[in-house]
């Protein structure tokens, strides 16, 4: 449906929580339900009773959990997962022009800010299966400083395919994800962590920087609170940002940390409900490589005619979305190209109705209107 047309298919961005209900007379299957409830309400009237809103102790907290679930020395807390993008390219203190190679399907955000930097972003074509970057079409030249590799949708990428280059791992929706034993976000000099509401932790809006250079942490944590550099008290010795992630929501994210291995677990099931559900239907299941754990972020199954697929979802009031976008098909990035695996991808990848209040009938109604088709 969509062929040559740009990514058209969704009225809301990809990342948001929902898609469109439609006149079906039953509940929407929702697209995405934060799995949050009292003990983060708890946490939340905690901080607003204490009056430290923002760089208070809740910021350490988060902070001191997510580097031990990436393992890694430092994390440092930001206000989204584009802002870990950011702050990560800007601290490597690349010069203009030098470029950094992107996947050519992935949210817009990996490659804009890079653009942003003053950077100029390869793209490079992706697996039509796995949807993530293909090693072998990397080809750096003198000019590539980093490679920016999304684990996408949680699958982790294979890493260690990938000529030794910088690698800027985009682990927005990885967190709990693991490449062969080792936790995705902890593998590149850096990692980038989203907490919007579709990832297995959320802060509502939220992000993070994994590393374990601790001059990289500095120079992220400088850049977040507007080039301060501690103990400094007259002096702002760059020019930085304000990309802080206050306390309030820290506090959300803490209790969902906590629990993170339980997420994940249910996430696990989920996935395993569909699949088995799936099972005989002419569809792509997603996946992991053996000894990977997936982290989940998003159930995307590849099926022909997406567009119209969807639609009927959506018309019986189940939540579905597009994967993500193939980015040379959009104007900011339509200098670049051919990539057939991102368009193959683009056009096929549906995200399935995914979180842990999912129930066995919300599952049996999706593959029932799926069966349909
Ligand atoms: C692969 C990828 N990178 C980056 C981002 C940006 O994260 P955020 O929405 O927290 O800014 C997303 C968000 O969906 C993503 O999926």
């Amino acid at each position: 449906m969509e062929g040559g047309r740009g990514n058209l298919g969704s009225e809301v961005p990809p990342n948001e929580e929902g898609g469109s209900g439609g006149k079906h007379g039953f509940p929407p299957v929702r697209l995405a339900w934060p799995d949050v409830g009292a003990e983060e309400a708890a946490a939340v009237a905690e901080v607003l009773a204490s009056g430290r809103l923002t760089m208070g102790p809740k910021v350490a907290e988060l902070e001191r959990l997510l580097a031990a679930a990436c393992g890694v020395e430092h994390a440092v807390a930001v206000s989204s997962g584009t802002a870990a993008l950011h702050l990560a390219v800007l601290a490597l203190g690349l010069e203009p022009g030098d470029e950094v190679i992107v996947p050519a399907y992935t949210f817009p955000a990996t490659a804009n800010v890079v653009a942003l930097a003053g950077l100029k972003p390869v793209l490079v074509d992706v697996d039509p299966v796995t949807m993530n970057i293909d090693p072998a079409k990397v080809e750096p030249v003198r000019r590539t400083k980093a490679i920016m590799a999304v684990h996408l949708f949680g699958r982790p990428a294979r890493l260690e395919e990938l000529p030794t280059v910088t690698l800027i791992e985009d682990a927005a929706g990885a967190l709990g994800a693991r490449r062969q034993g080792r936790p995705c976000g902890g593998i590149g000099l850096v990692g980038c962590l989203s907490f919007h509401p579709r990832k297995i932790v959320t802060t509502g809006e939220g992000g993070a920087v994994t590393t374990n250079d601790a001059s990289l942490a500095e120079a992220v944590a400088q850049l977040r609170h507007h080039g301060w550099k501690p103990p400094e008290l007259a002096d702002l010795p760059v020019p930085g940002l304000n990309y802080r992630l206050s306390d309030i929501l820290c506090a959300v994210g803490i209790p969902q940390l906590l629990r993170l291995e339980e997420l994940l677990a249910a996430r696990e099931r989920i996935a395993a409900g569909y699949a088995e559900r799936l099972a005989g239907l002419p569809v792509v299941l997603p996946g992991a490589d053996e000894g990977d754990r997936h982290g989940w972020q998003a159930y995307v199954i590849q099926v022909e005619r997406r567009g119209e697929v969807l639609e009927s979802l959506r018309v019986k009031g189940i939540e579905a979305q597009i994967g993500t976008y193939a980015l040379h098909r959009l104007s900011a990035y339509a200098d670049q190209g051919p990539f057939p695996g991102a368009d193959r991808a683009f056009e096929r990848a549906l995200a399935l109705p995914f979180h842990t209040r999912l129930t066995e009938s919300d599952l049996d109604r999706v593959v029932e209107a799926l069966t349909a088709m």
